[in-house]
């Protein structure tokens, strides 16, 4: 890749000069480590680079300005993003991409890179439909829940968090031979309580892809009791189907009154923190490449990596598959909790 001395739009587009860099939806530990990766690469290519703060909101807004590499010194350690992020409903609407396109013509931006979901990458299959602008994505989002990459960028911070915090939890859950439910991140994806709980020996994990059946914990937790297992770890991602972790507890409550049960949410601190070695390292080989690929004329492609190698999945796909779950995870924990 490192071949590209200049840029080439094989597809009959015009040449890029200027990228405009932003991260967008939920934050994830690593995004820092993606725009220095895209601004050191980009500059080394000869282009100039340009941080679009807040997402697609400043993007309607302007609020963009060029990133020097000094700029991006530093900052590969650091949690959040120091482009900031936002989840834009102006951007969805026509008068907003007019506006969103009127800025990029004001600073000469003729490509994007975009960090972040597919909400994110929907945004740009939107735009470049209407305004021609190419856009290469990198997937940034906690949740893991994309297809054509292994991992996503902070989803290994995350779990980590996660599971670090569940080990203290069964510190004290043992001491008191409680039964806690601990609720992880993961509106529509349960990648996090599956590896979370894996990693913490939890009796039991529910998800959103998989029907909870609220009988079926119930009678785990029986099953414990009769073997004399005092302390029980259900981890609950936020979006399961059963009703979330307080439902859960009041039908536990229930059906063993005697039982000393807590819950503990574990929320925000697993989208912040210093990021992983993994997470650097992910995401400055997709921050190069996805600069690179713009470099050799890709456009509307999320850069991935697959089997330990780079690959382009087209936004589309992206958008319209829901990546399966590992359905023998779910099943080995059955096995590995007794
Ligand atoms: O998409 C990442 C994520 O952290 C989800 O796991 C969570 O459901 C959601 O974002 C929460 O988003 P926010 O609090 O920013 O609205």
């Amino acid at each position: 890749m490192l071949r590209v001395t200049t840029s080439k739009m094989g597809n009959g587009m015009k040449q890029i000069r200027n990228i405009g860099v932003l991260t967008s939806g939920g934050d994830s530990p690593g995004m820092n480590a993606a725009i220095r990766a895209v601004v050191r690469t980009g500059i080394y290519l000869g282009y100039h680079v340009f941080g679009i703060h807040r997402g697609y909101q400043g993007m309607i807004e302007g609020e963009i300005t060029e990133l020097k590499t000094t700029d991006v010194s530093n900052i590969i350690s650091r949690g959040g993003t120091i482009l900031k992020t936002a989840r834009s409903k102006d951007f969805m609407t026509s008068e907003g991409m007019a506006t969103a396109y009127a800025q990029l013509l004001k600073h000469n931006i003729d490509a994007l890179v975009i960090v972040g979901g597919d909400g994110s990458f929907r945004g740009a299959v939107d735009f470049f439909e209407k305004y021609s602008i190419p856009a290469v994505g990198i997937p940034g989002t906690i949740d893991k829940d994309l297809v054509g990459t292994d991992f996503t960028i902070g989803f290994d911070t995350a779990v980590n968090t996660a599971m670090e915090a569940i080990d203290k939890i069964k510190d004290t859950a043992e001491a008191h031979d409680r039964l806690f439910l601990v609720e992880v991140m993961g509106r529509d994806a349960g990648y996090i309580a599956l590896n979370s709980g894996i990693s913490c020996g939890a009796e039991d994990i529910l998800i959103p892809e998989e029907e909870t059946r609220l009988d079926d914990v119930l009678e785990r937790i029986a099953s414990d009791e009769r073997r004399k297992k005092a302390m029980h770890i259900i981890v609950v991602a936020e979006g399961d189907d059963s009703g979330g972790i307080e439902f859960v507890a009041k039908a536990v409550a229930e059906r063993f009154p005697g039982k000393d049960i807590r819950s503990c949410v574990l929320g925000h601190i697993q989208r912040g923190g210093s990021p992983s070695a993994a997470d650097r390292v992910l995401a400055s080989r997709l921050g190069y490449a996805a600069v690179c690929g713009l470099a050799e004329g890709k456009n509307q492609v999320m850069a991935g990596i697959v089997n330990g190698e780079i690959v382009y999945t087209p936004f589309k796909n992206v958008i319209k598959s829901r990546l399966p779950i590992q359905k023998d995870m779910l099943n080995m924990i059955k096995v590995l909790s007794i």
